[in-house]
């Protein structure tokens, strides 16, 4: 069920922290698509060492960010679980140099910080033994031989009883969990997984998680991943993004987004209405890398300065009106318009029909000057509102106004009238 408190958050952190990070290479794919061999991936078991984690420090860093919530790969496709399962050996306590669980000291910090505790599980393990994949599309790609063939039945049953236990684990032994991040759903149909069957499950032992989309069509809402929508998908959806290009941590991956980057992309997904789920890769001992902080820091410096457009409100104008990113208090008579870059003159906002009762520059407060200039009154055509922001309420990357409507939103969606 999707719950307010997630149409309210707009960022969350996505954290990929797995073996993958001790030689650096792709989360679980590595060995799909045959760039290292299963056994070779295997090995990053003895490097994993969670030797310089803080759980405390990462969930005081999210909180700092602005995230309101954050998702950690409990298990990846690889099927290392992250935590002390009784389901199999196969566990960062039984197999890694860390030797111990990680779920609950992370799960404790968020609550600690105040944050909303999610976690991502795959339901795919391309490590277990009754698990039959499909296999690679890759024609280069090492066959996949040793897990590739056609469903068993009884594996597969065995399979699924596996796959409930754990997450009955997750659900029922680690106090209340937020959001369940499913991945991995794609290589058997929701009948074959029971998805309406494990959704009520989940509900039983959690009755008020949300859970993701990843559930072939069980789950509550989207999840667009990478490709930054261009309209605004239906309904509850979260935008996943890496920070470079990898999920998990890869030390050869320079290909970062800038913070500035990063902030324009989180208010261009939260003024279409989605929350931006933004994803870090720690190294094996528990440290985030730098360009990473950075990111994170810069963006809770902006949200800090500008909450009120951000926490609790919805997707603003449609495209055309005006050129930028912008969000609606949830009842519709504030609008936050956001400035990307500096103006040269006037701001232009068309088709509001509603009076402006006062505009506000939100950081510094400063009085915005607005003047509407033509329309056609007799015709219902608003005119354009020109909005003059003072230079020094400007603000070094996105200004924020915030306009204050009498009554709700009133947009003019019109071709103009032809007389
Ligand atoms: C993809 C990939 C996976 C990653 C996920 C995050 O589905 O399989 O590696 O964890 O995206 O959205």
């Amino acid at each position: 069920m999707i719950q307010d408190w997630f149409l309210d958050a707009k960022l969350g952190i996505f954290i990929h922290w797995g073996i993958y990070a001790v030689d650096g290479i792709a989360e679980s794919w590595a060995f799909f698509n045959g760039t290292v061999s299963h056994e070779e991936y295997t090995r990053q078991l003895d490097g994993f060492t969670a030797e310089r984690w803080d759980p405390d420090a990462w969930a005081a860093l999210f909180a700092r960010s602005g995230a309101r919530y954050v998702v950690l790969t409990s298990k990846h496709h690889d099927g290392v679980a992250l935590w002390d399962t009784r389901a199999s050996d196969l566990s960062v306590v039984k197999k890694t140099p860390a030797g111990r669980d990680l779920i609950r000291p992370y799960l404790d910090a968020l609550r600690r910080h105040g944050l909303r505790a999610g976690l991502y599980f795959s339901h795919l393990d391309w490590t277990h033994p009754d698990y039959a994949s499909i296999g690679s599309d890759d024609p280069k790609a090492n066959p996949f031989a040793f897990r590739q063939g056609a469903t068993d039945p009884d594996g597969w049953g065995r399979f699924l009883e596996f796959h409930r236990a754990q997450l009955k684990e997750l659900c029922t032994e680690y106090g209340p969990i937020d959001l369940l991040w499913f991945d991995g759903d794609w290589e058997r149909d929701a009948q074959t997984w029971h998805m309406a069957e494990l959704r009520e499950q989940l509900h039983g032992w959690q009755p008020e998680v949300v859970l993701n989309s990843r559930m072939q069509g069980y789950g509550d809402y989207k999840t667009p991943e990478q490709g930054m929508p261009i309209v605004a998908p239906e309904g509850p959806w979260e935008f996943c993004m890496t920070i470079n290009d990898s999920w998990g941590y890869q030390g050869s991956d320079r290909r970062y987004k800038s913070p500035q980057i990063v902030l324009q992309t989180f208010c261009e997904t939260i003024g279409m209405g989605g929350n931006l789920l933004l994803d870090v890769g720690p190294m094996e001992d528990g440290t985030i890398p730098p360009e990473q902080v950075e990111v994170l820091e810069h963006l809770g410096r902006w949200i800090g300065r500008h909450a009120e457009s951000v926490y609790g409100t919805r997707a603003g104008l449609p495209f055309g009106h005006f050129w930028g990113p912008s969000t609606l208090s949830q009842d519709r008579s504030r609008l936050y318009l956001m400035i990307l870059g500096h103006p040269r003159g006037q701001v232009c906002l068309r088709g509001l029909k509603n009076a402006v009762t006062r505009a506000t520059a939100l950081g510094s407060g400063a009085e915005v000057g607005v003047r509407r200039l033509g329309g056609a009154d007799w015709m219902q055509v608003p005119g354009v509102l020109w909005l003059d922001v003072p230079p020094d309420a400007l603000e070094p990357e996105i200004t924020v106004l915030r306009l204050e409507l009498e009554g709700p939103l009133d947009l003019y969606r019109g071709g103009g009238q032809g007389v």
